[in-house]
């Protein structure tokens, strides 16, 4: 959830609440207050007309009674319904115009030592407050007003809609303003987040605009100072791994040389005899003309591929096929391997191209070889397969020699870790860092019946 969507929700939940709440308060308040003030205002009206009809009432004059009931019904109107009732308790006048309810005289029966009684009574039309009282002190007559609550309700459903209407004018106002703050709030963070993720793809050295001083203004600083660390940091590290590339080059270049050399004598020879030959009879035919193409094919093929191994040292990815990188760096060492008399075994399955740097897994898969090889210095099994599997490209380098010993297993990716004289100990070290580099994983296995270098290698990189 978005922070500016949770700043609104929360002011919205607390409008709606307080809304809410308010509106609870004011009822309970409203109606007690109104229930009052309706009751003080039936009791004086009561009391006045009780005065009123009296004389009337000794006069047994209905008439004027009813007259008067009635006059002061259409005058009031919170007023329902008014009855009166004689000495022997019978009803003597009232105002219901259908004829009266048949169970009136228990509505509100008044004690005997009472003189106002009022009862909350609740009818078809609503509540209505029956206040009774006795016209002549202790004696039976009796005067009824019903007080009807409707103006209460009216009042409450008044008070509801204008809280509603609050509610909504305060949550709209409150919510435009609050998204205009959370956004004030946020747009930092945002700038902030692309700026973090900016750094998690390894873009460093930038800088986040600080345009205040606050919370945010500090951590903005912050990256910025850790941006520019970082990107000092990645430089050194670049320059000393380059570094540690070339050293390695230098010594794997002067290893392949001699296999180089020896490669180059063949061709060589072959033309130094046709030479000779052409020297003391200049004809040349067919058959030397193909030994001299192939010769010199033969040479241009080994400087091609000596050249594009000591060539590049910065990191170039294309799409490349790693099955024929394996075979040119077995046809590299063919020299050597001729020489320990190795076998070589290769199980190279499709693969698919991937982006890499050519030069780099040439080298990578080089080293593996080229510690291979030294690994079995009275001959063995060379075994080099290849194939691709959930989207990542598995190659595994294995040799028949006597094995890492266990005390130094967890030392060989050390730069610099060497167990030949004329090692540099940079082999492994620059294999983990070009797969690190194609975000990929090392590993090896090793017994005393040989070794296995395996390098897994997304197809995507
Ligand atoms: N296939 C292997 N079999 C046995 N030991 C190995 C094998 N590969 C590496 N090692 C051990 O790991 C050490 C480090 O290897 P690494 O390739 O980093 O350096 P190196 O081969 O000694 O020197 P460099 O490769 O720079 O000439 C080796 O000296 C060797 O002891
Ligand atoms: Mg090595």
């Amino acid at each position: 959830m978005k922070l500016w969507f949770k700043i609104v929700l929360l002011n919205v939940t607390i409008v709606v609440s307080l809304g809410v709440l308010i509106g609870m308060a004011i009822r309970g308040t409203v109606i007690k207050s109104m229930r009052s003030e309706l009751t003080r205002q039936g009791e004086s009206i009561s009391k006045n007309l009780s005065d009123r009809i009296a004389d009337f009432i000794l006069l047994d004059d209905f008439y004027k009674t009813q007259e008067a009931i009635e006059d002061v019904l259409d005058k009031e109107k919170d007023i329902e319904y008014i009855f009166v009732t004689d000495n022997k308790g019978y009803l003597f006048a009232h105002t219901f115009e259908k004829g009266y309810p048949p169970d009136l005289m228990r509505w509100n029966p008044m004690p005997v030592d009472k003189l106002l009684s009022i009862q909350l009574l609740d009818t078809e039309k609503g509540f209505v407050r029956d206040i009774g009282v006795r016209i002549f002190g202790s004696m039976n007559p009796e005067l009824h007003v019903g007080i009807k609550e409707a103006r209460i309700n009216q009042t409450l459903s008044r008070i509801r809609n204008l809280i509603i209407i609050l509610t909504i004018i305060v949550t709209i106002v409150g919510s435009v303003l609050s998204l205009s703050l959370s956004k004030l709030i946020t747009r930092p963070l945002n700038t902030l987040v692309k700026f973090t993720h900016d750094m998690a793809k390894g873009e460093f050295g930038k800088n986040i605009e600080i345009k205040s001083r606050d919370e945010v203004g500090k951590l903005s600083q912050t990256f910025n100072n850790l941006s520019h660390e970082l990107e000092a940091y990645r430089r050194k590290m670049e320059e000393s791994y380059k570094q540690m590339l070339r050293t390695e080059k230098l010594t794997a270049t002067g290893r392949l040389s001699a296999g180089l050399a020896h490669e180059l004598k063949n061709p060589l020879t072959s033309l130094k005899i046709l030479f000779h030959t052409l020297k003391n009879n200049p004809v040349l035919t067919q058959e030397d003309i193909t030994i001299t193409l192939l010769a010199v094919a033969q040479l241009d093929d080994l400087l091609t591929k000596f050249l594009r191994f000591t060539r590049s040292d910065e990191f170039n990815p294309s799409y490349i096929y790693i099955n024929s990188i394996i075979q040119q760096v077995i046809n590299l060492v063919q020299f050597q391997i001729k020489n320990q008399s190795i076998n070589v075994s290769l199980e190279l399955n499709r693969l698919p191209s991937v982006k890499a740097d050519s030069a780099m897994i040439q080298q990578a898969i080089m080293n593996l070889v080229l510690n291979a090889i030294e690994a079995m210095p009275e001959g063995g099994t060379l075994a080099i397969s290849s194939k691709a599997e959930d989207s990542h490209i598995f190659i595994s380098v294995k040799n028949t020699g006597s094995g890492i010993p266990d005390d130094i297993k967890d030392k060989i990716f050390d730069p610099f870790f060497t167990t030949k004289g004329d090692g540099t100990g940079l082999g492994l070290f620059i294999v983990y860092n070009v797969i690190n580099l194609h975000h990929g994983e090392t590993s090896f296995e090793s017994d005393g019946n040989g070794t296995t270098f395996n390098l897994k290698i997304p197809v995507s990189t």
